[in-house]
């Protein structure tokens, strides 16, 4: 049971104040009956506001192809962010809606977006080994000899006190593979290809755990079960 001033406000319609104002003037209703006290407890699956259910009153989880250009990050100093590209409502909500892990700016591809924090440190952390998989394309020709070495569990990154897990890289172009991770250190597809004297000049994330992106265009998202994962 929630407050409908809270409940309305943290689902992102409109500020508590607002809320207050659109329960008194009779907008909105519980199990049928117009409410009249901004402060009463309801269900929020018996709540309706102009008539309408509520807005994934139970939570979001969103598969988006990220485009390259937006960050993750919710700090508008560093730029357009993937939020922009969801409706105002859910960029409103509170807790608010955030990426499970991150894409670089200029990387592409699935992301994960989610207001259940529990799932967020669920799916990012270690011990949580779910397999991401990114396809990317170097400066270098890719030799056989980086499969093993990738594979071995042994690639230390610099700054980082454990090394990357084993990971399986496949040579599918001279200069294109694809890579299999089931962690995320920081950059960790362009450090460990730096780590054999490569940049990374495209990376794409074509899968996270059994999920990919389909038919979906970049820019565009679809909704998932919560219970997904
Ligand atoms: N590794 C990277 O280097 N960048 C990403 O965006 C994701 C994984």
């Amino acid at each position: 049971m929630r407050r409908l001033d809270q409940l309305l406000a943290n689902l992102g319609y409109c500020s508590r104040r607002e809320a207050r104002a659109w329960v008194e003037g009779g907008r909105v209703t519980v199990a049928g009956r117009v409410a009249d006290d901004p402060g009463q407890k309801a269900e929020p699956a018996a709540v309706r506001v102009d008539g309408e259910p509520l807005d994934h009153p139970e939570g979001l989880l969103l598969l988006v192809h990220k485009p390259a250009g937006l960050v993750c990050s919710h700090d508008e100093r560093e730029g357009p962010n993937v939020y922009s590209l969801l409706p105002l409502r859910w960029r409103q909500r509170n807790p608010q809606v955030t990426s499970i892990g991150r894409l670089d700016k200029e990387t592409t591809g699935l992301l994960l977006l989610t207001d259940q924090s529990d799932l967020v440190h669920r799916l990012t952390s270690p011990k949580h080994k779910v397999a991401k998989i990114y396809r990317a394309t170097v400066d270098r020709d890719l030799t056989p000899d980086l499969v093993p070495l990738f594979a071995a569990g042994t690639l230390q990154l610099d700054d980082e006190k454990e090394p990357c897990r084993p990971a399986e890289l496949r040579i599918v172009a001279p200069c294109e593979a694809e890579l299999v991770l089931v962690e995320g250190k920081y950059h960790q597809v362009r450090r460990m290809f730096a780590a054999t004297g490569r940049t990374v000049l495209a990376l794409h994330r074509t899968q996270f755990g059994h999920l990919t992106l389909g038919e979906l265009a970049p820019g565009q998202w679809r909704e998932l079960e919560l219970n997904t994962f």
